[in-house]
């Protein structure tokens, strides 16, 4: 397994429409070890998410979910599930919306509150191309949904209503950050 370089803000990738991937693809090696390499550079990074257009990949594949042991206590970051999902598909469910802060491996330094439904329904194919259906609530709900943003070229600055609350790490760190 390899550490992937991160596509910053400014690179093309990010901003493309990844394509869908084909079944008949999915169990090849080189498909495979692409998940492998995405998990570890997520974990490198401490990140809780990765799309492949992150790491120059134009493909609908992203990984949510963060190690419990690695987290520590429990918190709403230990509650993401650890999972690949291949050409998913999202749906919001009802109309709840929460705003909360969001980063990015791509947007290095910084945060900003975003705000997105609370509820969404998930359909996806996880590494052995098998169908994942799942509803999520939340911070697993958001997590997924600025995962998939990216394989649409879209990153959370686009999503905040003001960039008002755009705020470099160390001063969230200071001002904002919840204990
Ligand atoms: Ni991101």
């Amino acid at each position: 397994m390899s550490i992937l370089k991160v596509a910053r803000m400014g690179h093309p990738v990010l901003r493309e429409r990844a394509r869908r991937v084909e079944a008949s693809t999915i169990a090849t090696a080189e498909f495979q070890r692409l998940i492998d390499d995405m998990f570890e550079t997520m974990d490198a990074h401490d990140g809780i998410g990765l799309a492949a257009p992150q790491v120059h990949h134009g493909v609908r594949l992203m990984l949510v979910g963060i190690d419990e042991a690695r987290q520590g206590s429990a918190s709403d970051r230990a509650s993401v599930p650890v999972m690949a999902l291949i050409n998913p598909k999202i749906t919001t469910v009802g109309r709840e919306t929460g705003e909360d802060w969001e980063g990015c491996l791509s947007v290095p330094g910084l945060r900003g509150r975003v705000r997105r439904p609370n509820d969404v329904r998930l359909v996806a194919l996880d590494r052995n191309a098998s169908r994942v259906e799942m509803t999520l609530h939340g911070y697993p709900a958001r997590v997924v949904q600025h995962e998939a943003d990216h394989l649409d070229g879209v990153l959370f600055v686009d999503r905040m209503e003001s960039l008002g609350t755009l705020t470099f790490l160390e001063e969230y760190a200071k001002y904002w950050a919840r204990d």
